[in-house]
């Protein structure tokens, strides 16, 4: 197997993974999108990988086979998160774990409250209790920029703000913005440092992730990081999954040469982060020994808007005959705007994002039009307005 050197910060010991030379990861959710990615980064650097997926529907499709794109280089082990029995054999002889095993749809968790839990919650108890009998050398643990509800702001005097979501009302009104005492706030940079205000099930239970590793990662004696991922972007997104994100579900409106549906003012900020950026700080995190007992947030460190995104997708199709079109509508606990402070990341991983918006941005479009998957996107999108979680 090669071995690289990588661009890392260079630890390799005490409490750090050091460099893959025949190590093994477990990746539970190794088959889906970030996971799968993750492990060609760690195949690329010497390391063995073994996945633990149950193949779920909902991300594979009806035929529960092994997805083309995962490498043949990972031992694929079939089984759920919640099997202890599973999770056992699937820790016999690793090294280090990197849970990713979740159910991930903001919208859905709000309906299919018990399952979330269940996944989410109890799936990380179950690995952890495995864990606890099977000590390992490092954990690191998915979770969300969904934790933080709402990003940070601040008021005119340049203080800082952590605002409560938006009211039912306010929305109705169609006033996208926040305020404190009446007075407009301005969006900062989000970091880890801001309190969590978790505002649906899925973000509960990625803080409740998070928490609960690091809680057992220290009492065990197990390093333990969480890597809180912005808006992730790339080839392998599961096109069919209604809670696929935006950049996805655009491209494929301007495949199937329709605008983009842009909700509220389009004005609403966020932080594209290319996967293979993702994988990359996942890396760094398990080798890095001074990234156990925090979290880190994983994005781009840049801004844009939905409206402006979508006009940058429009350019690298070529495509100028179809404007997106602001519908003023709104989702259901939306955020208004929630953009990485990625300088803890930064000083601590050395980690420094890559892929620029528009090299993402044509990868994820030409990945889209390879898999002719565009009609699929739209469907499982219209999935969202059908259940009312778009008004
Ligand atoms: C949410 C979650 C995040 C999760 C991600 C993908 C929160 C705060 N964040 O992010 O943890 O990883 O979903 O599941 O809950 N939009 C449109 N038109 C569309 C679709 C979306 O304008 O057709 C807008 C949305 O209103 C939103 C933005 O695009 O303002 C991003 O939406 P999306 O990609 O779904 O992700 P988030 O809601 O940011």
């Amino acid at each position: 197997m090669e071995r690289h050197n990588g661009n890392g910060n260079g630890h390799g010991n005490g409490h750090g993974l050091g460099r893959g030379a025949g190590r093994r990861v477990l990746i539970t959710g190794g088959a889906g999108f970030v996971g799968s990615h993750l492990a060609d980064e760690l195949l690329a650097h010497g390391y063995r990988v073994r996945a633990l997926d149950n193949l779920s529907e909902q991300v594979h499709g009806p035929d529960i086979a092994r997805p083309a794109y995962l490498s043949e280089d990972v031992e694929l082990m079939r089984g759920d998160v919640r099997d202890a029995a599973a999770v056992k054999r699937a820790l016999q002889g690793v090294d280090a774990v990197f849970h990713f095993a979740a159910a991930v749809g903001v919208g859905q968790s709000m309906y299919e409250i018990e399952r979330y839990t269940d996944v989410n919650n109890r799936g990380t108890a179950v690995l952890l209790e495995a864990l606890t009998a099977a000590p390992v050398e490092r954990l690191v643990v998915a979770s969300s920029m969904s934790v933080y509800g709402e990003g940070l702001y601040c008021d005119p005097d340049g203080n800082p703000v952590s605002p409560p979501p938006r009211s039912p009302e306010q929305l109705g009104r169609g006033d996208w913005e926040l305020y404190s005492h009446g007075r407009r706030l301005r969006p900062m940079p989000t970091p880890e440092a801001k309190p969590v205000v978790p505002s649906s099930v899925y973000a509960l239970s990625k803080l409740d992730q998070e928490l609960m590793c690091l809680m057992v990662g220290q009492a065990y004696g197990i390093p333990t990081t969480a890597l809180r991922f912005f808006n992730i972007y790339g080839p392998r997104q599961a096109l069919s999954n209604p809670y696929t994100g935006v950049l996805a579900i655009f491209a494929a409106r301007y495949l199937n040469r329709r605008p983009p549906l842009v909700f509220e003012d389009g004005r609403q900020r966020r932080d594209f982060v290319s996967v293979h950026d993702v994988a990359r700080a996942c890396r760094l995190a398990l080798e890095t020994p001074q990234a156990a007992g925090q979290a880190f947030n994983v994005g781009s460190g840049r801004s844009i808007s939905v409206l402006e995104v979508a006009e940058q997708m429009a350019q690298a199709l070529g495509i100028e005959d179809l404007p997106p079109e602001i519908t003023g509508k709104y989702r259901a606990g939306d955020i208004r705007h929630c953009y990485a402070d990625i300088s803890l990341a930064q000083q601590v991983l050395g980690y420094r994002p890559q892929v620029t918006l528009s090299d993402g941005l044509e990868e994820l479009v030409d990945w889209i039009v390879g898999q002719n998957a565009y009609d699929r996107v739209e469907a499982a999108a219209q999935e969202l307005a059908r259940r009312g979680l778009q008004r």
